[in-house]
This record gives structure tokens, C-alpha cells and sequence, in this order.
């Protein structure tokens, strides 16, 4: 095949995302083929995929009919500009979408990333208090530990310290709520704790700091993935959803980690019972193959902007590849091959299953907390005196070694395997885990 270079011999241009690029590049971890579960690594190794890539590959990996929708449109119609010109299967892919979308919100602007769907949900909430006339609502709240992505908006809304500290001041007029993790109360909870809903009433303190005319909208993820899989306390999220509705203030749910099935219902929306105002998707949305998101807004969001003169834009936003052919193609098969295989309600199928099993590390060595929800998990370990993040990155480098990709962040190892893995390939996922959890210092 043209251009196929399997082991590269010189690693120094590529400047590589979120990685220790030294560390790496004295000792590559080369993936060249993958299949469903499976990995291949340069060495022709098979790595069982733990985390559906990062979170995205939740049908498992170069499916047929994703593979070959790619192919025909890219031989059909590669590109074509969705500014003042339209293409059908960018339609189609927004009409599928909404379908199966909560009730509600039922319009979809298309980005390509996850980072660019919270931009644009921010910038959405913003310009809607404007055009209802609400321009004193400048405020964005988001809460401490929360990842919204690597851009301006997301950074300054996120909670994550070393994302932030080295760009400035970020945007200002930000607030933060405080996040939920409570190892000593909620400590190896099995699925949603018990302990924190309380936690939703700082967002009356905020408003009471700031008032809620100066408050646009509230941003979570309803299940904070990126900083270790912390789930939200009983009726956490109702409580933040009464609080927004008594002021006025829209709710935005980052879902770019928990929709497309990874709580075993199509969306946490759906698992919680929850709805917001804005609901931000990427990922999943197109198995991870082409890159893409979604944001989805109420009608009522919607049609606030469609009004005045109509050869005049409604909303000065996009992307020269929002709504791209391609990536809609992938979006359409990624959505059928879900559909098929009922990959968006496994849930009570094989949750309880993956509960039990990582539970059973109780007891490990390291091992401090475990939580789970859906298909996603965290084991969190014990942090080595004085060298934070250590032991849990040998872990992930044992695990590669022995054949299984882990995530880790900070000290903890995050779990989230494609949504068809099997219960055998669960054990045999657990079973690496604990022989790694023994084997690190
Ligand atoms: C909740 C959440 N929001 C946003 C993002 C950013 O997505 P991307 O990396 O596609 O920009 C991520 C990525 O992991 C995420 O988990």
C-alpha cells in the first residue's frame, strides 16, 4: 500500500498531543492495524483495546460498513462547503441524530472535535441571552476538575490546573462549582454515590456572589471522564437542573465522553433522566474514524436566532468542515451499526457484569477507590510520595507491555473499553489490570 511506513525511522518532527514526547520517543508504542477489540502493535503484538482509543471507538474498531460508507463518498462527493450551500447527507446525518436524540432537542450544528463543539455551545449560550434580549448574562460557570477540551472556552470553564495555568488569564468572568468526588463518603461506590447532592446548591451561592443576571449558562459533563471517572452523586444533577431553571440560566451538558451509549443508554441524558439546554457531543458520533461533533439544542435555542432579515446570518459561527460529507458519511453508518447491534443499550446487559469485575480488585495492591457507571470504570491508586502520576503511568506502560491499552490521569486508571467487548474479554481485561497492579512499585 502507498505510503505505509510501519516503523518510522526518525520520531523528532511529530510534536505529540498530551504525551511525554522524551519518554516516548526513546521507547515507541507503535499501533499499525486495528480490528473490533483488537489492536495490532508494530511488533505484531494484539493490545486489547481498554478504552475504545480515547473514549470514541465505541463499536469497536474498522467495522465494514463504517469502512466502506467512507469509501464511497469520498469517491462520490469529497467535499463541499456547507456556508450559504448545503449537500443532503449532511441533513440526513443532523435528521438521524435528532431522532434519536432526547426529546426536545432537536437541532444539531456540526463541528470537529469535541473541543470545537464546547466553543460553539458557549458561544450559542451567549448569543442567546443576547438575542432574548439578555445581554448582562456574560457569566459561564463550569466546575473544578470538569474537561471541556483544549481550547480558550473550554480551558477557562474546565478544572483541570495544568491544562489552564500556562495560558494566561483565560476568559474572564468564569466561575467554577465545586467538584464531586468524595472518596471518604462515596469510596468504591458501585455505580451512582450515595453522598454530594448538596453540592449543586454552591451554584445558589454563585448566583448570589454574581446575581443571575449576569449569568449565561452552567456547563458539566454529567459524568467527568477526562479527570478519572467521577460520577455524579444522587439527584446531584435535578438539583443543578431546578437551580438553572429558577434564574434563568441555560444548562449545558458536555457529553462528548458519556454519549453514544458509553453509560449503556444512548445518552446520560437518558440515563439520568436530566435535560439540558445544550447537549455537546463528539467522539462517538462517528466511531472516532473521522473527526467530528454535534452540538444539540432545544428548538426554543434554535429559534430565538430566526429572526430578522433573512439574506442575514443568524449566527456568525462555523467551520470550513462542519457538516463535512465524509465525516457524515461515517456519522450515518456509525449510527446504523449501533442500531444493529444494539450498541447504545448495553447497559443492562453487561453493566452489572463490568461492575463486578472491576470491583473485584478490591484489595490490590495500590488500589485506594473503584467506581464504575455504565461501561466506564476508574481504579484509583495510592500516589507514590513526593512523584504524583508515576505509578499509575508504569501501570499503563505494563499494561501495553503485557497487552491491554489503559488510560491513566493523574494516579488513576480509567477504563472504557468499545461497547462490544464481550464478558470474556472483560476478564481477560481485569485479569491484565491486577497482574499489572501487582507487578508496579
Ligand atoms: C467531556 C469532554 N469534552 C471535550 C473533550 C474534547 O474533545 P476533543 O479532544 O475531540 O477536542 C473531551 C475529550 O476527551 C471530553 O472528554
Amino acid at each position: 500500500m502507498l505510503n505505509r511506513v510501519n516503523a518510522p525511522n526518525d520520531l523528532s518532527a511529530f510534536w505529540m498531543p498530551f504525551t511525554s514526547n522524551r519518554q516516548f520517543k526513546q521507547s515507541p508504542r507503535m499501533l499499525v492495524a486495528a480490528k473490533d477489540m483488537y489492536y495490532t502493535t508494530a511488533d505484531g503484538r494484539q493490545v486489547l483495546d481498554g478504552t475504545a482509543g480515547l473514549w470514541c471507538v465505541n463499536a469497536g474498531h474498522c467495522r465494514p460498513k463504517i469502512t466502506e460508507a467512507i469509501q464511497h463518498q469520498a469517491a462520490e462527493l469529497d467535499y463541499a462547503p456547507a456556508f450559504q450551500m448545503g449537500h443532503p447527507i449532511a441533513f440526513e446525518f443532523a435528521n438521524r441524530l435528532v431522532d434519536m436524540a432526547p426529546d426536545g432537542l432537536d437541532h444539531v450544528f456540526f463541528t470537529n472535535s469535541g473541543s470545537e463543539s464546547v466553543e460553539t455551545a458557549l458561544k450559542i449560550a451567549l448569543a442567546y441571552q443576547r438575542v432574548k434580549g439578555q445581554g448582562s448574562r456574560t457569566r459561564l460557570i463550569g466546575r473544578e476538575r470538569g474537561y471541556h477540551g483544549v481550547n480558550f472556552g473550554g480551558i477557562s470553564v474546565g478544572g483541570i490546573v495544568g491544562n489552564r495555568k500556562m495560558f494566561g488569564t483565560l476568559l474572564t468572568g468564569v466561575d467554577h462549582l465545586p467538584h464531586t468526588h468524595l472518596p471518604a463518603k462515596n469510596g468504591f461506590t458501585k455505580g451512582v454515590p450515595e453522598h454530594g447532592a448538596e453540592l449543586a446548591d454552591e451554584l445558589e451561592r454563585i448566583v448570589t456572589l454574581h446575581d443571575a443576571s449576569t449569568i449565561a449558562a452552567v456547563i458539566v459533563e454529567p459524568v467527568s471522564g477526562s479527570t478519572g471517572v467521577l460520577i455524579p452523586p444522587k439527584t446531584y444533577l435535578e438539583k443543578l437542573r431546578a437551580i438553572c431553571d429558577k434564574h434563568g440560566i441555560l444548562l449545558i451538558f458536555d457529553e462528548v465522553i458519556t454519549g453514544f451509549g458509553r453509560l449503556g443508554t444512548p445518552f446520560a441524558v437518558d440515563y439520568f433522566g436530566v435535560k439540558p439546554d445544550i447537549m455537546i457531543t463528539a467522539k462517538g458520533v462517528t466511531n472516532g474514524v473521522i473527526p467530528m461533533g454535534a452540538v444539540f439544542v432545544t428548538s426554543e435555542i434554535h429559534d430565538a436566532f430566526m429572526s430578522g432579515p433573512e439574506h442575514l446570518i443568524e449566527f456568525a459561527h462555523g467551520y470550513t468542515y462542519s457538516g463535512n460529507p465524509i465525516a457524515c458519511a461515517a456519522g450515518l453508518a456509525t449510527l446504523e451499526t449501533y442500531k444493529e447491534e444494539g450498541l447504545l443499550e448495553r447497559g443492562p446487559e453487561l453493566a452489572p457484569y463490568w461492575e463486578e469485575a472491576l470491583h473485584s480488585l478490591k484489595g490490590e495492591p495500590h488500589v485506594i477507590d473503584i467506581r464504575n457507571i455504565g461501561l466506564v470504570g476508574a481504579i484509583e491508586l495510592e500516589p507514590i510520595a513526593g512523584e504524583p502520576t508515576k505509578r499509575a503511568f508504569s501501570a499503563f506502560i505494563k499494561a501495553f507491555e503485557r497487552g491491554a491499552l489503559i488510560r491513566t490521569t493523574g494516579d488513576i486508571i480509567a477504563l472504557s473499553p468499545p461497547l462490544i467487548i464481550s464478558k470474556v474479554q472483560i476478564d481477560e481485561l481485569i485479569d491484565h489490570v491486577c497482574a499489572v497492579l501487582r507487578a508496579v512499585d
